[in-house]
C-alpha cells in the first residue's frame, strides 16, 4: 500500500484542482486554479461559467502537477475524482477526465465523496487524529458533525436544516456590502468590530440536539443593520455575528464530545480557515483534553490534496468501494 500515487481531479464547484498522493511519500504535488475572479462580477457562482472554466484548465493542471511530481501517467495506481456534492455539470468535467485518464492507462477509478475528502483533509498534516473522532465539516454547502470510526466508515450526528454555516457567512457578508465570498472578507471586518456591542442568537442551542440553523441568525443581522450603518457599526456586527455562529458551532461540538466520549475532534471545510472559530474550538478542546486536528488553511477550502487522500486511503483499504463512473449533485455522506 506504499508506492501507490493516485492522481486526483476534484471540480465540485469554483476551483480547478489536482493533487497526487501516495502513502509512501506523502502529498506530491497539488495544483489549483481558483475562479473567484471569473464569478466575483455576478455575486455567486454562475454553474455554466464554471464548468466551462473546469474544460479550460483541467488538462494543463494534470500536466503541472505530473510534473511537481517527477512522474509520468504510467507511473499512477489509480484516479481518483471528486463524484459529488456538488454542482452537475462542473462535476462531469472532473469525472469525465478522470475516466479518460484511468481508460488509457488501464487504472481503478475511484469515487470520492466531496465531505470525505474534507473529512480526511487532516491526514495530509504531520500530526493526525486516529480513530475514532468526531469531525466539524463547515463549508459553504454543508454543516455537518460526523462520528467517523474509519475509512468509509461514518455517522452523521447533526447537520444544517437551512443554512451551511459559510452561506450564512457569505449572506451576511453581502448585507454588509462585502465581496463574494464573504466569509473571510466578513472575518476581517470583524477584526476591527468591538464585542458584545449586538446580541445575536445561538439557534437551536436551548434544546436537545445536536442539528444546526443558520437561517435566523441572517435575519438577526438584516434586522439589527442600520440603513445608514457607519464602519464601525457594520465592523461590530460583523463581529457579534461570527461570535454568535462560533459559539453555537462550539457548542454542539461540547455536546458531541459528550455524547460520543471522543479523544479527538477534527475541523474543516471552507469555515474551518475562520481564525476566531479555530481559537474558539482550541480553548474547548483544551478544556475538555481532547486533541483538535486542523488542515492547513488553504486544505480546509476546497482542493484536489484531500480528495487524493481519500482516493488513495480507499484503494490501500481495499475499499476503493465504486469504480463505476458517475456524477450526482446531492449525496448523503
Ligand atoms: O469548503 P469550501 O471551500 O467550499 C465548499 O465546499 O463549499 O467552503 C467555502 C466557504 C465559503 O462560504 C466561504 O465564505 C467560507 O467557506 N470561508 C470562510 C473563511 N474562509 C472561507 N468563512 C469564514 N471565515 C473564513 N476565514
Ligand atoms: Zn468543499
Amino acid at each position: 500500500s506504499g508506492l501507490m500515487p493516485v492522481l486526483a481531479l476534484e471540480t465540485s464547484c469554483d476551483e480547478t484542482a489536482v493533487a497526487i498522493y501516495d502513502g509512501e511519500r506523502g502529498l506530491l504535488s497539488h495544483t489549483l486554479h481558483s475562479q473567484i475572479r471569473l464569478h466575483a462580477q455576478y455575486g455567486g457562482v454562475v454553474p455554466e461559467l464554471a464548468s466551462r472554466d473546469h474544460v479550460r484548465r483541467v488538462n494543463g493542471l494534470i500536466r503541472i502537477a505530473l510534473e511537481q511530481a517527477g512522474l509520468g501517467a504510467a507511473d499512477l495506481s489509480g484516479v481518483a475524482y471528486t463524484a459529488g456534492p456538488g454542482l452537475i455539470g462542473a462535476l462531469m468535467v472532473g469525472a469525465s477526465v478522470a475516466a479518460g485518464l484511468a481508460l488509457a492507462q488501464g487504472l481503478p477509478l475511484v469515487a470520492v465523496h466531496h465531505m470525505e475528502g474534507h473529512l480526511l483533509a487532516p491526514m495530509l498534516e504531520p500530526e493526525r487524529p486516529v480513530f475514532p473522532f468526531l469531525a466539524l465539516l463547515v463549508s459553504g454547502g454543508h454543516t455537518l458533525l460526523v462520528s467517523v470510526e474509519g475509512i468509509g466508515r461514518y455517522r452523521v450526528l447533526g447537520e444544517s436544516l437551512d443554512d451551511a454555516v459559510g452561506e450564512a457567512f457569505d449572506k451576511t457578508a453581502k448585507l454588509l456590502g462585502l465581496p463574494y465570498p464573504g466569509g473571510p472578507h466578513l472575518a476581517r471586518l470583524a477584526e476591527a468590530g468591538q464585542p458584545g456591542r449586538y446580541r445575536f442568537p445561538r439557534p437551536m442551542t436551548d434544546r436537545p440536539g445536536l442539528d444546526f440553523s443558520f437561517s435566523g441568525l441572517k435575519t438577526a443581522v438584516a434586522t439589527a443593520l442600520p440603513v445608514d450603518a457607519d464602519d464601525q457599526q457594520r465592523a461590530d456586527i460583523a463581529r457579534s455575528f461570527e461570535d454568535a455562529v462560533t459559539e453555537t458551532l462550539a457548542i454542539k461540538c461540547d455536546r458531541a464530545l459528550e455524547a460520543t466520549g471522543y479523544r479527538g475532534l477534527v475541523v474543516a471545510g471552507g469555515v474551518g480557515a475562520n481564525r476566531r472559530l479555530r481559537a474558539r474550538l482550541a480553548d474547548l478542546a483544551t478544556r475538555r483534553g481532547v486533541g483538535l486536528y486542523f488542515p492547513r488553511p488553504e486544505f480546509c477550502t476546497d482542493n484536489a490534496a484531500m480528495i487524493a487522500y481519500a482516493g488513495w486511503a480507499r484503494l490501500a483499504d481495499a475499499r476503493p468501494a465504486d469504480g463505476r463512473l458517475f456524477t450526482t449533485a446531492r449525496w448523503p455522506l
